[in-house]
């Protein structure tokens, strides 16, 4: 199978950060956490809430050392292993090739050997059609996150050089034309714009976990103003993006108060990563709250709702479902210089990527991995690791 490459040409939007976040910041921690990781035994750990629940472990971060596993840089091949899928359909469109076309680099690109991908929502709905009219032309190898080590580059290209090790979200802009070559394959090529240097003290799923999702929240964020002193309310609290606008709000943003829903199972997890109020949205309407929020940041498609809670004046952010004035939706763009200003948090352990303890997932897992996702009940964010 030969696949002709289609690449977004718009052009990349600068955002400026909140004058708290600065790469001084001092690297004190109040909790330190992470998912379990199979290669730490959950009783070597003195974390009460570990022992109870399973899920979650305490580890001190700051100073950990890497993880990460050596990514064997062989000469880059002509053809490749990676997932691809001729038509729109459910997962079984899905099929594994070991004959892709590697991707060509443009000037601004380099090109990267993945060592993780993660899986978004986007990449399901996209999968499923919900995208043709602004979809690049199939067939299609999907996969918008990467971790990974760059082994070529453009001639333009001035930040990185081979051998770096790199993580980023590939697709510029989410809906529009992006990429026919995405993460999920042995190789992608992505802009350097697009690109940071891993985190020093995270592994390559680790870090996979992160662009797309913390692009969002930080996004969001940005778009309602938030301003230390604010209070936001997070729905849908453990997924991939709330679980970070939380940590995004409390240590990087300055937020006051942050409150957050999710189902019984994950209240916890919801005030190990920074929220004062946990909200079982089994067993209450957040909207009753007498307590109401300067910001209101949905990520479920809850908006009609969202705005009952927000006081008046405050913004309400909607990144899926139908929106009710005042909220407002926009779609993530894709920007490397986000991720290279909130490293300096990540890799202080202040701010930290939630790994669904389903996985990682196998390469050859990829169906599986895509099917749990699609249950809208994974915590934190399915990765696919290692790569092939
Ligand atoms: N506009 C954009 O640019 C943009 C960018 C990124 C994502 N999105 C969209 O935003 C949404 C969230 O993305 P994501 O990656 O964070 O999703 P996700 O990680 O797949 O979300 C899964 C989580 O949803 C929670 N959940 C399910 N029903 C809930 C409910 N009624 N209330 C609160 N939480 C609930 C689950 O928690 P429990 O198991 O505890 O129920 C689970 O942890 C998706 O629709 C995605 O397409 C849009």
């Amino acid at each position: 199978m030969s696949l002709c490459a289609s690449f977004s040409t718009t052009t990349s939007r600068l955002t400026s950060l909140p004058s708290s976040l600065s790469s001084s910041s001092p690297l004190s921690l109040r909790f330190s956490f992470t998912f379990r990781e199979n290669r730490i035994p959950v009783k070597s750990l003195k974390d009460p809430f570990a022992a109870r629940s399973g899920r979650v472990l305490v580890k001190a971060q700051a100073t950990a050392p890497a993880s990460s596993e050596a990514v064997k840089l062989t000469p880059v091949p002509s053809e490749m292993k990676a997932w691809v899928y001729g038509e729109y359909g459910g997962v079984d469109v899905l099929k594994l090739d070991s004959n892709v076309a590697v991707p060509d680099v443009k000037e601004d690109q380099v090109l990267v050997k993945v060592a993780a991908a993660a899986l978004n929502p986007v990449d399901g709905k996209r999968r499923q059609g919900k995208f043709k009219a602004t979809d690049s032309p199939l067939p299609t190898v999907p996969g918008y996150d990467v971790a990974g080590v760059v082994v070529k580059v453009g001639s333009e290209v001035k930040d990185f050089k081979v051998g770096d090790e790199v993580y980023g979200n590939v697709n510029e802009k989410a809906l529009e034309g992006p990429k026919q070559f995405g993460s999920l394959a042995e190789y992608t090529a992505v802009e350097e714009k697009l690109l940071a240097a891993k985190p020093k003290n995270i592994d390559f799923a680790q870090a996979a976990a992160l662009p797309l999702a913390i692009e969002t929240a930080y996004e969001g964020l940005e778009r309602t103003g938030f301003s230390p002193g604010k209070s936001i309310l997070v729905l849908n609290g453990s997924g991939g993006v709330g679980s970070l606008v939380i940590q995004l709000a409390k240590q990087v943003f300055g937020a006051s108060r942050v409150a957050a829903t999710s189902s019984t199972r994950n209240l916890d997890l919801l005030k190990s990563l920074g929220a004062d109020l946990a909200i079982d949205y089994t067993k209450e309407n957040f909207e009753d709250l007498s307590e109401k929020f300067d910001v209101v940041f949905d990520a479920i498609g809850q908006c009609e709702r969202a705005v009952k809670a927000v006081k008046e004046g405050g913004s309400v952010v909607a990144l899926t479902g139908g929106v009710t004035p005042p909220g407002f939706r926009f779609v993530v763009t894709s920007n490397g210089g986000v991720l290279r200003k909130l490293n300096p948090y990540l890799e202080s352990g202040k701010v930290k990527a939630i790994v669904d303890p389903k996985g990682p997932f196998s390469f050859a897992r990829l169906a599986e991995a895509f099917s749990y996702l699609e249950t809208n009940r994974a915590t934190g964010k399915v990765v696919i690791h290692p790569i092939p």
